[in-house]
């Protein structure tokens, strides 16, 4: 009796840290990546495991993945070699839909004598048209572009100064000539 709780305070050693990105916005029909890192400790090496997502975490009601109805074939998900390796435990869910808004846990199980799990805080996925972004980027790209253009404009201006004075036509001030050879 005593021995086997030992034994079980001996698999309790080892943690689970699970961790995900509060948020993720994706426009509709774009790949949505929902990352998720893991770290381990009590346990030199692990190599045994898996990962799953679960849309809702209370009742566990959906897994997302490929047989899941809503999710057919939109699932993309990292080799062993990458979750173990790696410890990252994302997916991706291509051609994101408006009701794929949601949130999202990332559950990690990891074999080393028992099975021990770990979850996330979860993701919000937020798919949305982005409406409002465009116009606000759309101002820093016209102050952008003017701020361009009016280097190039001077520029331009100062270069056909050099030039006139060049010529030696049209020199009105001395500051814009150059000095005449011959
Ligand atoms: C899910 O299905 C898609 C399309 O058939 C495929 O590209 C992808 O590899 C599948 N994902 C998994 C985890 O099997
Ligand atoms: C491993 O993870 C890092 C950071 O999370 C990432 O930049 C790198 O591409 C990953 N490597 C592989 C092989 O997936
Ligand atoms: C999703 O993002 C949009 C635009 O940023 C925001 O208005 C909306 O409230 C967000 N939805 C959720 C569920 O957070």
């Amino acid at each position: 009796m005593r021995n086997s709780l030992v034994c079980l305070s001996g698999f309790l050693s080892l943690e689970i840290q699970v961790f995900q990105v509060p948020e993720v916005h994706a426009t509709p029909n774009s790949d949505a990546i929902l990352p998720c890192t893991y770290s381990i400790s009590g346990a030199e090496e692990v190599t045994v495991g898996s990962y799953k997502w679960y849309r809702h975490l209370v009742k566990k009601e959906l897994e997302v993945s490929n047989s899941s109805k809503d999710f057919t074939g939109r699932i993309s998900r990292l080799n062993t070699d990458q979750f173990i390796n790696n410890r990252s435990a994302q997916i991706t869910i291509h051609n994101v839909i408006p009701s794929d808004t949601a949130t999202y846990y990332c559950e990690v199980t990891l074999v080393h004598g028992g099975e021990i799990t770990g979850h996330g805080t979860g993701t919000l996925l937020n798919v949305t048209d982005v409406l409002e972004l465009p116009s606000q980027n759309k101002t820093l790209y016209i102050s952008i572009l003017a701020s361009v253009s009016g280097v190039i404009i001077v520029g331009l201006l100062m270069l056909g100064c050099y030039r006139i004075s060049k010529q030696g036509d049209y020199c009105q001030h001395d500051k814009c000539c150059v000095q005449r050879t011959g």
